[in-house]
């Protein structure tokens, strides 16, 4: 039996520029999956959020992760990933069963597992769930059958499992969780770099506070597609500002300029908005923290889920918060990432 965890994660900015290049910022957070696993003949999955409990044999999980694959590989030539994200959706075991799947074939093990997984991260609000129970169950399942892989093997088979939940996903998400921190991430074709931040940011990032707005009506994957979907010379001048935010922002948090940063959190959340991922609800939320000198910004795919607040007057920011009809997230930024747990 081992427990594997993995914490949720946080884009400080440059979620959707990054798919197409450009650098982020991304921290992980206070909260975490937790995956228990043992060795068995079968897959068998329990899960506390789904409130649910499936068991397939270890052919079937196999077969299930190529199929899927095979999906992922015509979706991809079609620039279409519709009908795999229907496919993901219609069971909520089915990306847990995939990422089983996925780490099996990968590793070559002809056996199953159990797993038992929790988790404090909210599901489909931008803090990278399904990323952080990806790279859990990954890590199990090698640790288990003593393939003792090294993070960066772990963090590229989650990539593949992230694939199938997201189509073209960038890797931040897996890398943030993976790692832990705060890393810097960019992509450029295949090209991956992932920094550590922190003798750069070596202190405590205070003042931040998340809300979760509600579960987006559509998923990462579905809003990633539905930016692409834009008209080139529309989408790409704002990809571009994000961007150059991000550069901009890793120098200014070197210097402690948190009122540049605000200034910055508020540039990045009116590109996404104009990118049309923001909703009704966060532009109020955001616009009435702006209004009282703080910043905001939504964090993730958007369509819903988290805004990151910030004001150097925190009891202020939660008030605001408050008054506004959220109940605020007070989570630490970047934590250990994927950790065997005793
Ligand atoms: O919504 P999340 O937590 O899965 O974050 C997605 C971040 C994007 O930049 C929109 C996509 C990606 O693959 O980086």
């Amino acid at each position: 039996m081992i427990k594997v965890s993995a914490p949720g994660k946080c884009h400080l900015i440059g979620e959707h520029s990054v798919v197409y290049g450009e650098p982020a910022i991304i921290a992980a957070i206070g909260k975490r999956c937790a995956v228990l696993a043992k060795k068995s003949e079968d897959v068998i999955i329990h899960s506390r959020e789904l409130a649910a409990e499936k068991k397939y044999s270890c052919a079937e999980t196999i077969e299930f992760a190529n199929n899927v694959q095979k999906l992922w590989d015509s979706c991809f030539e079609k620039k279409d990933f519709s009908e795999l994200f229907e496919l993901m959706k219609k069971d909520g075991m089915n990306p847990v069963k995939a990422a089983i799947g996925k780490a099996l074939v990968s590793m070559g093990v002809n056996s199953g597992v159990v797993v038992r997984i929790s988790s404090d991260i909210p599901i489909g609000a931008g803090l990278g769930s399904s990323s952080a129970m990806s790279i859990s169950i990954v890590k199990a399942i090698s640790e288990l059958y003593e393939k003792n892989l090294s993070d960066e093997q772990i963090n590229e088979i989650t990539l593949g499992v992230e694939r199938f939940n997201h189509g073209t996903p960038s890797g931040g998400d897996n890398s943030t969780c993976c790692f832990g921190g705060l890393i810097w991430f960019r992509r450029i074709d295949s090209k991956i770099t992932i920094k550590s931040l922190k003798e750069e940011i070596p202190y405590a990032m205070k003042n931040f506070i998340l809300v979760n707005t509600g579960r987006p009506k559509r998923t990462t994957g579905e809003l990633v597609q539905q930016v692409r979907g834009l008209p080139d010379v529309f989408r790409t001048p704002r990809i571009k500002a994000l961007g150059n935010i991000a550069v901009e922002m890793r120098n200014i948090l070197k210097k402690r300029d948190f009122k540049k940063m605000k200034d910055l959190m508020n540039l990045a959340q009116k590109n996404l908005a104009e990118l049309g991922v923001s909703t009704p609800e966060i532009d109020k939320l955001t616009k009435s923290i702006m209004a009282t000198g703080g910043a905001a910004k939504l964090c993730g795919a958007g369509g819903g889920g988290t805004v990151l607040c910030y004001h150097e007057d925190r009891e202020r920011l939660v008030r605001t918060v408050r008054e506004s009809g959220y109940q605020p997230m007070e989570v630490e930024l970047g934590v250990e990432g994927v950790r065997i747990d005793e």
